[in-house]
């Protein structure tokens, strides 16, 4: 079973990468499904055939499905909204609805996610292929099972067995509106999905991520930060995907000077992934819509490689306190010499071991401190950072 999530900054190539993947991996023999969390149903126009919500068959072997995110937010969280509908009717802030009060950021996006551990759990497919837009807020959402736990008691805040006693006695006295067996059981349900959907998208062995990303500089800074927190939060990505390359056939006067800024970013990008799979796709010369032509894009993107192997494995980093200071472990499996050499540039920590190189984008919590020391030990460096600056 694997999971790819296939995803990056707006426009990037998203959708076309997941589809060409998909394809691939049908035409490979595995049973496929290719989901989008996109209201604007982008992936039915990248396959030039409408897609619901429900799975649609696109080749023999590759299904489809565009995931209605309000309706699964309704069928999976209505329960427990309503309840919270009338909770805050009661306490006289009716005019606030109760979408807002309820849907905090991402989750929308979240309950799309979840559809994954139901398709895990059915066994229906061997790959599952999504094509996503994560927003931080989801991604932190997902990552840590703390905030769900915290969003959980401030819903919950009793035990469903004390509601049991109270709740004939206290609707005597008052009319506030106690959850119901049935509230619980939605907010349950709710929570044992996303831990469900954490596990399988947190387990290297079923899910990659890939990064598609095009060679401009804000699209590259912005994979690199997306790289970085995936990394922290614990998912496993195996690939930087390279769209939008101007081919060398062009020569165009015109389009010299992008070339040249192209090839710039490509460096920067190859040092910034050093660690992954680097997939490449040039920028054809139309729009590469339906199957025919994302055949094409699979090809070109993956040549003899199955789509569904671990392209890379993940590069590992974490950090951990100790005492005032913080310690970034990254790991640098292929590195046996002790010549490393470890620079803090602005908002980046580049560390070199004789001809490799690697940089990674500091999370927000480690910009204030300084590096104090670094050590490499059994293919792990550890890189400390000192008290914070005032
Ligand atoms: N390498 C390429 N050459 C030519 N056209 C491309 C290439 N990659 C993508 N396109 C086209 O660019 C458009 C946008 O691509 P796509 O929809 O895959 O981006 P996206 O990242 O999914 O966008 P969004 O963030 O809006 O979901 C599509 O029309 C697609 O066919
Ligand atoms: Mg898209």
């Amino acid at each position: 079973m694997r999971v790819l999530l296939i995803t990056g900054k707006g426009g990037v190539g998203k959708t076309t990468v997941a589809a060409a993947t998909a394809l691939r991996s049908a035409d490979l023999g595995y049973r496929t499904l290719v989901m989008s969390t996109d209201p604007a149903h982008s992936l039915g126009d990248a396959f030039a055939l409408p897609l619901g919500d429900d799975p649609g068959e696109v080749v023999p072997g590759l299904f489809g499905q565009q995931i209605d995110a309000q309706r699964r937010l309704d069928s999976h969280w209505g329960t427990v909204r309503d309840y919270l509908a009338d909770l805050f009717d009661w306490g006289g802030a009716s005019s606030i609805s109760a979408e807002e009060l309820v849907v905090f950021p991402g989750m929308d996006e979240l309950f799309a996610l979840a559809e994954v551990q139901d398709h895990v759990a059915s066994e229906a497919y061997d790959v599952i292929v999504v094509d996503c837009a994560p927003t931080a807020e989801t991604l932190r959402l997902l990552s840590l099972p703390d905030v769900l736990g915290w969003y959980m008691d401030k819903l919950f805040p009793m035990e469903r067995r004390v509601a049991k006693v109270i709740r004939p006695v206290l609707s005597k006295v008052m009319s506030m509106p106690l959850p119901g067996d049935d509230v619980f059981e939605a907010g349950e349900g709710f929570y044992e999905r996303i831990e469900g959907v954490r596990r399988v998208l947190s387990d290297p062995d079923i899910t990659s991520a890939r990064l598609v990303m095009n060679l401009e500089k804000m699209v590259v800074a912005e994979a690199r930060r997306t790289y970085t927190y995936l990394g922290l939060f614990g998912y496993a990505v195996d690939a930087a995907v390279v769209n939008r390359i101007i081919p060398d056939a062009v020569t165009d006067p015109y389009f010299k000077r992008w070339r040249e800024v192209q090839s710039e970013h490509l460096e920067t990008v190859e040092g910034a992934f050093a660690d992954l799979g680097l997939l490449k796709l040039r920028l054809f010369d139309e729009e590469m819509i339906g199957v025919d032509k994302l055949r094409l894009v699979g090809e070109e993107l993956y040549g003899e490689d199955d789509p569904t192997d671990r392209l890379a494995e993940s590069a590992p980093f974490s950090m951990r306190d100790e005492g005032d200071e913080v310690v970034l472990q990254i790991s640098l499996p292929f590195v046996e010499r002790t010549e490393v050499d470890v620079i803090r540039h602005h908002d980046e920590v580049i560390v070199t071991v004789g001809s490799y190189r690697r940089a990674l984008v500091l999370p927000d919590s480690l910009r204030r401190r300084q590096i104090v020391g670094a050590r490499l030990k059994e293919g792990m460096l550890d890189v400390r950072f000192g008290v914070k600056d005032e």
